[in-house]
């Protein structure tokens, strides 16, 4: 500061420099702002039109009569087949849909074994089959755990069935890219995976499918972009989400967005290289935020926050629901099933698929949650480039401890939802598109034959008619507190330490 100030005193020519300077930042920083504010020609074109009160009414009064259930799909889903089956995760947001259409389609709750290190907590699933269900409490990054759930004898009715084994548990860190998130992940979603993996073999299992994510391809958004480029986008500022990253080497650590997507991508692999005819494996990446209960982080998390801190309004995403997610699962499974498969096409590599409609803005979402939940909500818009410049102290900060140990235990941790706010946050959340083109195909073109069975408007707004049907008349005080994913991921991580 004496510096600047001593400069500014003795000359005209260093005080006209100074300000020069503080009016190029302050340019450039609305010139950022402005792009990422702004929506590319071809998003626009890809995107829905923005959705309306009216069709929202529609839909909520469509589905308030007739909801779109596991029960009113079931049509929708492979035939049953005899098998016996492991869901680890099943207590989960995938996993409990798995176990619940598994149910539909008539499956016995004997046939089904939930591994998972959460209760069971889902509404639907503590009552009437599923809660028949045997559910075994499960550390995955523990082998001895793993074993003992696997090696648990079954009703000798289906013990002499094939075994299929859907493996959806992992934990999830979304905007965190430093080596020490990795280890914390690796553990549970890279060693957690060997570890199911190398149980599912040991119990005899021939079908193995894992979930995987979207975000496995996402490349890292570049937004400080040349001020001179003054019509043109950030790089990779608009990505298609699919999976051609996977016939290519493994990309190093730093080309992921995060931490959690490459341990993802390297579960992934472990999981489609393990395919071979006694044991065929494949992947589902999901793409992009996954929806469709209150502990979901896209819908549920904002519903049972109220108050919803937004500046991405304008960003285009694919969504997909949980319903339509487990869908794929038992659709590759179908396939899978087929003994001579592993030489098929489909045999061990991933699928992505999405929500069967075009990818809608956060502010359609935000829109819908506004004006048809019974609980209060609304947004309050920041300024996007403010939330990136503090996005990026937030991660000097945070890396401090690592880099100077000595800090450790001086300097407070960064609490609540502050520690996302990073700056990889900033290329989960860019103009993200899916397609469910491969994962569509009929089975004898490469694909696993997937429909989805509820598009992202009737999915959105039903899971807001289920919110209001638990909350209307109810005091603030009696709302029902969700616990997302991420705060999950939270706890256990505290646990494990
Ligand atoms: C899933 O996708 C299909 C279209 O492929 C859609 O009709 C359906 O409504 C979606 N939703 C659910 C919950 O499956
Ligand atoms: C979603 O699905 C419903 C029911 O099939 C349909 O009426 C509606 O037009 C669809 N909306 C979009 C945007 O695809």
């Amino acid at each position: 500061m004496d510096i600047i100030q001593s400069l500014l005193a003795q000359s005209p020519v260093g005080r006209s420099a100074v300000a020069a300077f503080g009016i190029g930042l302050v340019l450039y920083l609305i010139f950022i702002n402005n792009r990422m504010r702004g929506v590319p020609d071809d998003m626009k074109r890809l995107k829905q039109k923005p959705w309306t009160f009216e069709m929202l009414k529609e839909a909520y009064a469509r589905l308030e009569k007739n909801p779109i259930t596991v029960k009113t799909t079931k049509d929708r889903l492979p035939p049953k087949l005899s098998r016996r089956y492991v869901v680890v995760g099943g207590n989960g947001l995938v996993g409990g849909y798995i176990v619940l259409q598994l149910l539909a389609r008539g499956q016995s709750p004997e046939s089904i074994r939930i591994v998972d290190y959460q209760k069971m907590h889902r509404k639907d699933m503590l009552e009437g089959p599923a809660a028949e269900i045997d559910v075994i409490h499960t550390d995955i990054s523990s082998v001895a755990s793993t074993d003992a759930a696997f090696t648990k004898a079954w009703p000798s009715l289906v013990a002499k069935l094939p075994l299929t084994v859907f493996h959806t548990a992992a934990v999830m860190v979304p905007s965190d890219r430093s080596q020490s998130a990795y280890k914390f992940l690796e553990r549970i979603n890279i060693e957690g995976t060997k570890n199911v993996l190398a149980a599912a073999r040991k119990a005899g299992a021939d079908v193995f499918i894992s979930t995987a994510s979207g975000s496995i391809s996402v490349r890292n958004v570049e937004l400080w972009m040349a001020p001179w480029r003054l019509c043109g986008w950030p790089k990779n500022y608009v990505q298609p989400l699919n999976e051609a990253d996977f016939s290519r080497p493994l990309r190093p650590f730093t080309e992921f967005y995060s931490a959690y997507a490459a341990s993802k991508a390297t579960a992934e692999r472990i999981v489609c290289d393990a395919n071979c005819e006694r044991l065929r494996t494949g992947t589902i990446r999901p793409a992009n935020g996954i929806y469709g209960h209150p502990t979901d982080n896209v819908v549920g998390s904002p519903l049972n926050l109220a108050t919803c801190p937004a500046w991405s309004y304008n960003i285009v995403n694919s969504f997909i629901h949980g319903m339509n997610c487990s869908l794929a699962h038992l659709d590759f499974e179908a396939v899978l099933a087929d003994p001579r498969s592993s030489t098929m096409p489909q045999a061990g590599r991933p699928f992505t698929v999405t929500d069967p409609n075009a990818p809608i803005q956060f502010q359609d979402m935000y829109f819908a949650l506004e004006k048809l939940s019974v609980t209060p909500f609304r947004t309050v818009p920041l300024i996007p480039v403010h939330m990136l410049v503090t996005a990026y102290m937030i991660e000097f900060y945070m890396m401090l401890p690592h880099r100077f140990p000595i800090l450790k235990d001086i300097l407070p941790k960064v609490s609540g939802d502050a520690k996302y706010l990073q700056p990889a946050l900033f290329s989960i959340m860019t103009h993200l598109y899916a397609t469910n083109d491969p994962a569509s195909k009929p089975v004898k073109e490469g694909g696993i034959g997937y429909h989805g069975v509820i598009n992202t408007t009737d999915g959105m707004v039903q899971q807001i008619v289920e919110w209001n049907n638990e909350h209307i008349g109810r005091q603030e005080n009696a709302w029902v507190k969700y616990k997302s994913s991420m705060t999950l991921a939270d706890e256990f991580e505290d646990l494990q330490k």
